[in-house]
């Protein structure tokens, strides 16, 4: 019963907004980046889990596991994630959001900033290969636009974005945007990699990853390989799931995941 559930919930085009995403960096990185539409599913799961398994799975476990079964419905690969975590009894959203990289930083923070989670340069370049599916909305790419198209951009394919953002300055609360791979939008695939070569990139931040030889090299490697991509986002999300977790009397397994429990 809760499998039918959940995998109805995942099965949801929505739900790939959470693919991947550890736990509170998941939460402040796509409410930095655009908002974290939605939470609503990881509450529907918690009630269902809650409903059958009072006070046993936390928050923090259905994050992560629906990252992992996001990854495995989009065509990854099976990731073998621990569980185990437990919640936080305090909230840290402003110490996480000091490590979010910004879409328009420089490779070197971003660099940096991944490595200071453990994730080392291999797995990050692997980690943004998510963005093979869902989309970016017009106001995190116009500036790339307007007024002159950024010289990395590969000239036709911004002509073509210039007709998905046709102004400069886009509502912020409307729904214009671009998909970040429109040839396999659905699939976590290296398609990512090969329009980056192309300079098909929709963010800054990926086109980048071209630009430094540090990370070029595997982007080189991910768009020429399906297999090894697969399996370094594989290693790559468990490196981010595993990053400082609450464990055993830590924490708590919280009722609702949006406060701490009542004491
Ligand atoms: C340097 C680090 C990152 C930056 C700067 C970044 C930035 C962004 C931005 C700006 C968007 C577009 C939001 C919008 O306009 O709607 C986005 C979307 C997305 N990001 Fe990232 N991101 C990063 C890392 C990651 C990682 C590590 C993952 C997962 C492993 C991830 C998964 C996604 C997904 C799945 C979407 C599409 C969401 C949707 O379609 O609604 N991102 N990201």
């Amino acid at each position: 019963m809760i499998k039918e559930t959940v995998l109805k919930l995942y099965k949801s085009t929505e739900i790939q907004q959470f693919l991947g995403l550890g736990i509170s960096f998941m939460i402040a990185w796509l409410r930095m980046s655009f908002g974290m539409r939605n939470f609503k599913y990881i509450d529907t799961i918690k009630k269902t889990v809650e409903s059958e398994c009072p006070s046993t799975v936390s928050c923090a476990d259905i994050i992560a596991l629906s990252a992992r079964d996001a990854v495995e419905l989009l065509g990854g690969s099976h990731i073998e994630m621990k569980m185990g975590r437990k919640d936080s009894l305090l909230s840290y959203t402003a110490t996480v959001e000091d490590f979010i990289p910004n879409h328009n930083d420089n490779i070197s923070l971003v660099i940096s900033r991944f490595q200071s989670i453990a994730v080392d340069i291999e797995a990050m370049v692997a980690l943004l290969g998510a963005h093979s599916v869902g989309r970016v909305h017009c106001l995190n790419i116009v500036h790339r636009l307007y007024p002159t198209i950024d010289p990395t951009l590969d000239p036709s394919y911004a002509e073509f974005l210039k007709r998905r953002c046709p102004t400069p300055d886009p509502d912020s609360n409307s729904v214009e945007y671009a998909r970040n791979d429109p040839e396999t939008p659905m699939v976590l695939d290296n398609m990512y990699y090969k329009l980056l070569l192309s300079h098909k990139g929709l963010l800054l931040v990926y086109q980048q990853l071209t630009s430094d030889p540090s990370t070029l090299s595997y982007v080189k490697s991910m768009a020429a390989n399906n297999s090894y991509f697969q399996d370094l986002f594989a290693r790559a999300m468990i490196l981010l799931s595993e990053n400082n977790p609450l464990t055993g009397d830590q924490g708590e397994v919280r009722k609702d995941c949006w406060y701490v429990n009542a004491r």
